[in-house]
């Protein structure tokens, strides 16, 4: 592509000089400069690469749905490492744990960076949110100031009795109606609403009254406008090809437009009212949720007021759906796998013998947290990880990787190559507990680069210290109270997923029967 522009730039030069003979005295050292550019021998030894042709590289060949499971075919044809040109981009495809090793954690400044299209650009205004920013001091203070309120284990141990009220909640509302005993529901939308209140408590000390709320729908509506805007696959012709981009100008209005109500709504229905009590206390205010910390960091010169709403964009988008992905196939594997329900319930009345299932016991019941691990492992929620990018050339498995390249591990295909799992396609927490007893994520020392549900290193998931109790307690508490079941005449749960790209979910939302367990 650079060649190709060098080329046309070139012979228009050319023509240039041919009409103005009298200036191309000016034009010669232009000349010299474009010839160089473009015969220049090149000693650069890039990844393997499919045949790319002009303009379009290989993205007429692969398609737009780059999801985990063709990047990992095409890893066994290309190798470990591989390059894809789309258009005028480069995307690289690590799949080994060596290679993942040197982008997440050894060249972890160098590949510390992440892209940004024209359409991520409006969603965090240029990157002023910590998710996709940049490697350097903006990250590092946002990373910073969201630390203290979000991801320390004082913030786990202060929440976590909260986080079981929402959960009881939830099964109380199960126990309630007889239909979700006998003919099932579709549980994600409770637990969507558990999911918000868990956050928007943590963050605002706010919450939704029930699914109907229409604060509640508004930002459910919100986001889900955000994620499926940001994840289209429409938009790739302008963001490949920059000559189309004007194009876009309609797509990217949208995207502008959304993004306006969407901020306006965080701000006016929840970061105010903080705001409005922070101030009616005046110097001594009390600081009461995580937004106080960000707006304090704020009023300190810290960081900007749009700085405080793309961190309360950032929770949204990273924190919320993740986990709720996760539950969702944690429940539909628990259903499918009935024996995997009796051994948690075991383990949970052996150990605890009756005392209630806490945050602070989690710890002691190992075969439980297997389970979570398993299904981060079957069903990565983000398996091509949130992607990185090297500012500066850089060099990884030996090959050159040009500035500016879109790296991404493919953590999934690392977790279910069948080269380091035994039988990966397999549902069973006792891996865990057997095989890989000993290569637990952290083993002698060294961390387990094939098992990267969170990734790894300075860009990895700060909020992993709030998902893993989350998902156990959800899990735990669903399993003492209900036998979790497929719905009358369904044999199985359906387990196709969608996306791969982004996001792995559930193709279709399971419809549950929840019997509740009658208790000794
Ligand atoms: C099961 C649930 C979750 C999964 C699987 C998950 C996974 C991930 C992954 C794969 C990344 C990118 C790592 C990389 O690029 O190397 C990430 C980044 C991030 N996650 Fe999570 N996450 C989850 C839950 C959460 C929660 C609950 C929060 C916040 C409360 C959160 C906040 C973030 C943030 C802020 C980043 C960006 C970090 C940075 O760029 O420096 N995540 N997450």
């Amino acid at each position: 592509m650079g060649k190709l522009v060098s080329l046309s730039i070139f012979s228009t030069l050319l023509t240039i000089s041919f009409l103005s003979l009298n200036n191309s005295i000016y034009l010669l050292p232009l000349l010299v400069y474009f010839l160089y550019r473009i015969f220049k021998p090149s000693n650069a030894l890039l990844p393997p690469t499919p045949f790319a042709f002009p303009i379009f590289g290989n993205w007429l060949q692969v398609g737009n749905d780059l999801n985990h499971r063709l990047l990992a075919s095409m890893a066994q044809t290309y190798g470990s490492i591989f390059l894809l040109k789309l258009g005028s981009k480069n995307l690289v495809v690590v799949s080994d744990p060596e290679l993942a090793t040197q982008v997440l954690h050894t060249q972890g400044v160098e590949f510390g960076s992440r892209p940004r299209n024209v359409v991520f650009d409006i969603f965090t205004g240029n990157g002023q949110d910590m998710v996709f920013t940049v490697y350097g001091d903006h990250w590092r203070k946002m990373r910073r100031i969201m630390t203290l309120p979000f991801f320390t284990n004082k913030v786990v141990h202060n929440y976590s009795n909260m986080w079981e009220e929402e959960m009881d909640l939830v099964v109380h509302d199960l126990r309630k109606e007889e239909r979700v005993r006998t003919k099932g529901i579709v549980v994600r939308k409770r637990l969507q609403l558990m999911l918000y209140n868990i956050m928007y408590r943590m963050m605002f000390d706010a919450k939704f009254e029930s699914q109907e709320d229409p604060l509640f729908i508004d930002a459910t509506r919100f986001n889900s406008e955000r994620s499926r805007l940001a994840q289209s696959f429409e938009y790739n012709y302008g963001d490949f090809i920059p000559l189309l981009r004007p194009f876009l100008r309609g797509y990217l209005n949208k995207c502008k437009d959304l993004q306006q109500r969407r901020l306006a709504f965080f701000n006016n229905y929840f970061v105010e009212k903080r705001r409005e009590i922070m101030a009616a206390n005046g110097k001594n205010h009390k600081i009461s949720c995580a937004i106080d910390h960000i707006i304090d960091a704020q009023m300190k010169g810290e960081i900007s007021e749009e700085n405080v709403l793309y961190i309360v964009e950032n929770i949204n988008v990273a924190a919320i759906e993740t986990t709720l992905w996760s539950m969702e196939w944690a429940i539909a594997e628990l259903v499918n796998h009935p024996e995997v329900q009796h051994k948690i319930r075991r383990e949970i009345s052996t150990v605890l013998k009756g005392n209630p299932i806490t945050e602070s016991n989690l710890h002691e019941l190992p075969y439980l947290q297997a389970t979570v691990k398993e299904t981060l492992r079957l069903h990565t929620p983000i398996p091509l990880l949130v992607p990185h990018m090297n500012l500066e050339e850089a060099k990884l498995g030996g090959f050159t990787i040009p500035r500016e390249s879109k790296v991404v591990v493919n953590a999934w295909w690392l977790a279910n190559n069948p080269k380091w799992w035994k039988n990966p396609e397999e549902f069973r927490p006792e891996r865990f507990m057997e095989e890989e007893s000993n290569t637990d994520a952290v083993a002698g020392g060294k961390v387990d680069f094939r098992y990267l549900p969170f990734g790894m290193g300075r860009r990895s998931c700060p909020g992993i210290i709030l998902a893993l109790p989350i998902l156990g307690l959800v899990i735990a508490k669903l399993v003492t109270d209900f036998e979790m079941k497929a719905p009358p005449e369904v044999e199985e749960i359906d387990v196709s997923e969608k996306g791969g790209q982004f996001s792995l979910h559930i193709a279709n939302h399971s419809t549950v029967v929840f019997e509740p367990v009658i208790k000794a």
